[in-house]
């Protein structure tokens, strides 16, 4: 019988496989994470390799950025586990029908053993694009921006996930910044002190070992991108806006890069700003 060679790519280190039913054919693997998502051949999934898919858990997933990085996952090839407070909600939001999006009830309010339980023990990855609903809880921000995200690395911990992409935001350390009279510094802490919860947050992430990537973009939009990912080191942007498709993108990205563990990246988008590759663009962050 004439041998098939099937062509994955490992999604997580952007690597390629080539596999053959023939048992005596050894699988090579190249590592192609210096190219882009762009650049990369699509990919035959046979399913021997389906079970090797990455599952990674989206925490937030029914939310505007959450969904849009779990479309990402999967167009990218990965398995997705939804974590999603109504499961209602997230039928509607998110496309129901395709076998790699599972969705799990995650309120992370609700304690690291309940979580750990939705992350489940094949999940290689967690992302955190949860946010506070506004409404009359003035210690929501708290509850679930710091201790609902802290929840998220216990339960990581219990499940031994050890890589862990948090959407934040930039200035949520405004007051080391000298911003402390930037408006939008004011707005976001009058009501519930979200930003400094979110700090809290990042700091319980960066002392917990995990292998992190705290992502702090400018302003969100939900109209496609118009510019270019301009990325700076923590505590160096105080304005700027991006689209919510770029901050799935990077959130994504990070996944498959090594230079962007242990490292808190500032992101906007410009219009005028070179288009550069993940591997430059997080490469060019220091970690600290
Ligand atoms: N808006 C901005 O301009 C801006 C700028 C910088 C950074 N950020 C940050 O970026 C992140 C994403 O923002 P976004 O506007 O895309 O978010 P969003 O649309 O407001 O979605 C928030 C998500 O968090 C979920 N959530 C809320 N409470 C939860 C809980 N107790 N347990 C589990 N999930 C919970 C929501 O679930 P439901 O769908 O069930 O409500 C929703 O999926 C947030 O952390 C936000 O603070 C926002």
């Amino acid at each position: 019988m004439a041998a098939t060679i099937t062509i994955v790519r490992n999604p997580t280190f952007h690597n390629l496989r080539f596999h053959s039913p023939n048992k005596h054919f050894t699988p090579l693997v190249f590592n192609f994470a210096k190219m882009e998502g762009s650049q990369m051949g699509e990919q035959v999934v046979s399913g021997e390799d389906l079970r090797a898919k990455k599952k990674i858990f989206v925490a937030g997933a029914t939310g505007s950025t959450g969904k849009r990085i779990v479309e990402q996952l999967l167009a990218k090839g990965f398995s997705v586990k939804a974590g999603v407070r109504d499961l209602d909600k997230a039928r509607t939001t998110l496309s129901s029908s395709n076998p790699s999006l599972q969705f799990v009830k995650a309120d992370v309010t609700e304690g690291s053993d309940k979580l750990a339980q939705a992350i489940g023990d094949d999940s290689e990855a967690v992302v955190c694009a949860t946010g506070f609903r506004p409404g009359w809880d003035l210690l929501a921000p708290w509850k679930v921006d710091n201790f609902g995200t802290v929840n998220l690395v216990e339960a990581c911990r219990k499940r031994n996930v050890n890589r862990f992409i948090l959407i934040s935001s930039i200035l949520v350390n405004g007051a080391a910044m000298g911003q402390l009279l930037n408006p939008a510094y004011i707005f976001l802490n009058v009501f519930g002190l979200t930003l400094v919860a979110k700090l809290q947050a990042e700091n319980y992430i960066r002392k917990s070992g995990i292998n992190y990537t705290i992502i702090r973009p400018g302003g969100l939009r939900n109209d496609p991108p118009t510019g270019n990912v301009v990325m700076e080191p923590e505590d160096t942007l105080y304005e700027g806006s991006i689209s919510r498709d770029q901050v799935a993108e990077v959130a994504v990205e990070a996944l498959a890069y090594p230079e962007a563990s242990y490292k808190v990246v500032e992101i906007v988008s410009r219009p005028d700003a070179p288009k550069r590759s993940y591997h430059d663009l997080f490469g060019s962050i220091r970690q600290r």
